[in-house]
């Protein structure tokens, strides 16, 4: 185990490891802390989403940073445990896996990890609670075709890594592994070359650039080319008009090869 998340605990079942994790934060609970649930009642989701995870199916786990970094700079964080993961992912399976902008992980166009990061204000500056969940292996009948629609669409769009490889992989050995390359990355993060790597690395890592997308947000939605990753972290996506930088959004891969003609409202 890595010497910054030397203790991981972990919870039979609890409602959420991030919330779990943000609430240590806020009475003082130090750097490094890691959460590990084998079953969560109320996990969260981006954009206000549940993360829905049969007992004992998934790596689901939070991690606390105290970053020595301003606000601005901690999508960096989320960017090193996805990539992390991804890595992991790749070595174990031996399957190529493409992250989705922001911090998805696909493969073969479906999910198999998602990440989580919720910022905690304190009486002094801020901490970071970074959570992920990866799928490791379903049990037979799970998610169910039909019934609870949120479980059957969990079917259609989501994967394990068991599913993509035949093989059934230790939770705790992944959780080791990706703890160990996130303590490495983040060890260097404060050197602005290395986060120049980090964020190559990502791009190369990143499946949406160069793919068309739709792009979701509460107040509109439209379509263009996913062009690349700005060093803050944004999506930048050409549309008809013009080149837009999305902080956060939800965006859905589209199969068409040649630039949308039209923009929804
Ligand atoms: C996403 O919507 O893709 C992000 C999902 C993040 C899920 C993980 S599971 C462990 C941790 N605890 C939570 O409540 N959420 C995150």
């Amino acid at each position: 185990m890595s010497p910054l998340f030397a203790r991981p605990i972990v919870f039979p079942v609890i409602d959420s490891t991030n919330r779990y994790v943000a609430e240590q934060a806020r009475d003082g609970a130090p750097e490094g802390l890691v959460a590990v649930a084998d079953l969560q009642t109320e996990g969260r989701g981006r954009q206000g989403r549940t993360w829905v995870a049969d007992a004992g199916s998934s790596l689901l786990c939070s991690m606390l940073f105290r970053p020595n970094l301003g606000v601005e700079d901690f999508h960096f964080l989320l960017t090193i445990v996805g990539l992390a993961a991804h890595r992991v992912v790749e070595e174990l399976t031996g399957v190529t896996c493409e992250m989705k902008w922001p911090n998805d992980l696909l493969i073969d166009g479906k999910k198999v990890s998602g990440l989580l990061g919720e910022v905690v204000a304190l009486a002094k500056g801020y901490a970071l609670v970074v959570g992920i969940g990866i799928n490791l292996c379903w049990e037979e009948g799970f998610p169910p075709s039909e019934g609870d629609e949120e479980l059957v669409t969990l079917a259609e769009r989501a994967t394990t890594l068991a599913i993509v490889s035949g093989e059934r992989f230790d939770r705790d050995d992944v959780l080791t592994r990706m703890l160990s390359s996130i303590e490495i990355d983040y060890s260097r993060l404060t050197d602005p070359a290395v986060r120049m790597e980090i964020m190559n690395r990502y791009r190369s890592a990143c499946g949406t650039i160069g793919k068309n997308v739709r792009v979701e947000m509460a107040e509109e939605s439209f379509e263009g080319m996913a062009i690349g990753v700005s060093e803050r972290g944004a999506l930048i996506v050409q549309t008809l008009g013009e080149i837009r930088e999305l902080d956060a959004a939800d965006v859905i891969h589209l199969r068409t090869t040649t630039m949308p003609t039209s923009s929804a409202p």
